[in-house]
């Protein structure tokens, strides 16, 4: 614990921007990840809730000020500085200097994260509602462009999961890692950001399951923190989607919808297991757990959870420059999925998951991402999410609210 607090108090970023508007959240990492992530954002608002609880709140206030009157939250907000040049044209925003955060999102946990946060606290609950509700409905109305109940993502890194290997073949050359993401970027700023027009003139885009459990997560929380039915009515037609859409009873796995014919992409990677989080059948659960999570030979590793299946072709567990989310561990994979092996009641096999990744950090540090089989640590050091452990230990349904 002490730790982890040192990592986040050192990470912690206040002030005013040039417009006067106050911030204060903590930064991914200090050399690398400079300005505010928004999933980032919500795990370290997690993480503080058990060390500082009024930091846990300043970091989530200042996400909803990152975004705009009409519910948009961006996927990095630009508090302090612009992105420096050499890395503007990765950063998809609206021009090349001078914006506030980019026009992208990002996994949409926010109203997951501010009932957590909360924790009972009435006045931050109600402080949260009108904004919050406000981010659904925008992420409904622009991002489910065939109201089928599941988001749609444009960019690849909208999850968060920037070079998945899932994404490769629905983005061709123009994936995050390739040259032609730059050029992705651009026809996203020609079509002004219109999921609407992108879906209906591209193939490039994804129904992603890690972003739909999210938004199912954050519906639920709405549910629970409003009392209004309406909230629980797009919860369930989001994960009955999912069901229905995504579920493959052939693999036992969850698969995203790419582009217009809407196509499965059978690449199992650790999203695919993420509906474990939701209030599934048990069955669908179980076969997820038991035939994946658990196995030895997909994703039962020494430390954490591979991001991708350890028997996927496309599997690199270890250090790569320019590619990551390709079979590397990150904590917040093991945080929801140890939450939904707790929903069904496989507590021990949650305590050993959180062990492992524990085991990882002691040996390697708060690094952004570990080798699940031999426990080094890669990419950033200090890394801010990497402090969700202390969620993983201290909280009973760690990642998971309790059913509604
Ligand atoms: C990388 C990760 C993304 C994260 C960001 C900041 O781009 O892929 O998930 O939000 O870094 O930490």
């Amino acid at each position: 614990m002490t730790q982890a607090e040192a990592v986040l108090r050192a990470n912690w970023r206040e002030g005013v921007r040039r417009d006067g508007a106050p911030f204060a959240f903590t930064c991914p990492s200090p050399r690398r990840y400079k300005h505010q992530w928004y999933w980032d954002s919500c795990f370290h608002a997690i993480a503080w809730s058990h060390i500082d609880p009024e930091r846990a709140k300043q970091e989530l206030r200042t996400l909803l000020r990152a975004g705009r009157p009409d519910g948009f939250i961006p996927h990095t907000a630009f508090w302090q500085a612009s992105p420096r040049w050499r890395r503007a044209p990765l950063y998809a925003t609206a021009h090349y200097r001078g914006d506030t955060g980019t026009e992208s999102i990002q996994t949409p946990l926010l109203a997951f994260a501010w009932e957590r946060v909360a924790n009972g606290d009435r006045s931050f609950i109600e402080e949260g509602l009108a904004p919050l509700a406000t981010h659904a409905q925008w992420l409904m109305h622009e991002r489910d462009p065939d109201g089928d109940g599941l988001l749609t993502i444009l960019l690849p890194d909208e999850s968060g999961l920037d070079d998945s290997p899932k994404y490769d073949a629905v983005y061709g050359p123009l994936a995050h890692w390739k040259p032609g993401y730059a050029r992705l970027v651009q026809r996203c700023r020609r079509a002004n950001w219109s999921a609407a027009t992108i879906a209906r003139t591209s193939d490039e885009h994804v129904e992603d399951v890690l972003v739909n459990v999210a938004h199912a997560l954050s519906l639920r929380a709405l549910h629970r923190m409003t009392g209004d039915d309406a909230w629980d009515r797009h919860a369930t037609k989001t994960e009955q989607a999912l069901l229905e859409r995504c579920w493959s009873a052939k693999r036992g796995l969850f698969f995203d919808l790419a582009g217009r014919a809407e196509r499965q992409v059978e690449i199992s990677t650790w999203s695919s297991l993420a509906p474990l989080a939701l209030p599934l059948p048990a069955d669908v659960r179980e076969r997820l757990a038991n035939e994946h999570l658990l196995h030895p030979r997909r994703y039962g590793a020494r430390f954490g959870v591979p991001s991708v299946s350890m028997e996927e072709p496309s599997f690199r567990p270890g250090f790569n420059a320019y590619r990551t989310w390709r079979g590397a561990a990150w904590v917040n994979a093991a945080w929801l999925l140890a939450g939904g092996l707790r929903t069904l009641g496989a507590d021990d096999e949650a305590d050993r998951l959180a062990g492992n990744v524990a085991d990882a950090i002691e040996r390697s540090g708060f690094r952004e991402y570990y080798h699940p089989r031999t426990g080094s640590g890669h990419g950033e050091h200090r890394f801010g999410f990497s402090t969700l452990v202390v969620d993983l230990f201290s909280s009973p349904t760690a990642g998971v609210a309790p059913k509604a």
